[in-house]
């Protein structure tokens, strides 16, 4: 059980354009009405060229749901073709941005320098980070997972100041369990997630260390949401594929019944 305000976002990852999106949307904001939203903060991470009409949407129906990027580009501004800076996001109005999700770092080569420089932009934008990690299979098998993980937290938020730490947002996401259907066991999930907050706390100190949400993503459904949302340091899910149908989501934002 969590004293921290829960966060579920979904990740929609390179799926729905924007006509399907705003589909998504609206249907979410119907299917939220069922929904205590004052107990959990919903977030949706559509692809770029679907945010302006999720902000015209939310805006429009006055939605319970806050948006953002699933990466921003480490720079400002200039001559880096095909890059859309934080502060084009946050003209938007997005709250989030996704850094360093495995599929970044896999498909993109980004690197705990590359993701710690994202994490600097995206604050100096204005948006809040978050900052995705977690361990592939053979580092899990081999029993590295904590170190592997807590490797990739501390190259994220090197150099951050302490109000900066206390903002941002940890997902702790198995490489394994990311599509897969295989969601780690709750006590999995809790072992790394207590332990980024152990590396916080020797960080950044208590105030810091109590306040970081810290989610956990691979595989989370509407059936094993609450299970997951037991443990003490799970604050919230990071959602792929569950996040692309209106209901699911809505009954994970729901989770406490
Ligand atoms: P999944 O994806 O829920 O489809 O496993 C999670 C993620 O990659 O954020």
């Amino acid at each position: 059980m969590t004293t921290r305000t829960p966060l579920m976002a979904g990740n929609w990852k390179m799926n729905l354009d924007w006509k399907q999106g705003l589909a998504l949307v609206e249907e979410l904001g119907e299917q939220l009405k069922e929904v205590d939203t004052s107990l959990v903060e919903t977030v949706v991470l559509p692809p770029f060229v679907d945010l302006r009409t999720v902000q015209v949407a939310v805006d429009a129906g006055k939605l319970p749901i806050a948006y953002g990027a699933q990466d921003l580009s480490a720079h400002e501004s200039g001559a880096y073709t095909g890059e859309v800076s934080g502060s084009m996001l946050k003209a938007l109005g997005c709250t989030y941005v996704a850094v360093g999700h495995s599929e970044r770092r896999q498909y993109h080569g980004e690197d705990e320098q590359v993701t710690g420089a994202k994490v600097k932009a995206a604050f100096a934008a204005g948006l809040i980070p978050i900052l995705c990690v977690g361990e592939p299979l053979e580092e899990r098998q081999a029993g590295r997972h904590v170190e592997h993980t807590l490797a990739q937290l501390e190259g994220g938020i090197d150099g951050l100041n302490a109000e900066q730490a206390k903002q941002i947002v940890i997902a702790y996401e198995p490489v394994w369990a990311i599509g897969t259907g295989e969601v780690a066991t709750p006590e999995d999930a809790q072992e790394v997630c207590s332990a980024i907050r152990g590396a916080l706390r020797s960080l950044h100190g208590d105030e810091v260390a109590d306040a970081v949400r810290v989610l956990y993503g691979g595989s989370v459904k509407s059936s094993n949401v609450a299970e997951l949302m037991t443990k003490q340091d799970v604050d919230g899910a990071l959602v792929g594929g569950a996040s692309l149908k209106a209901e699911e989501f809505a009954k994970i934002v729901g989770y406490q019944g």
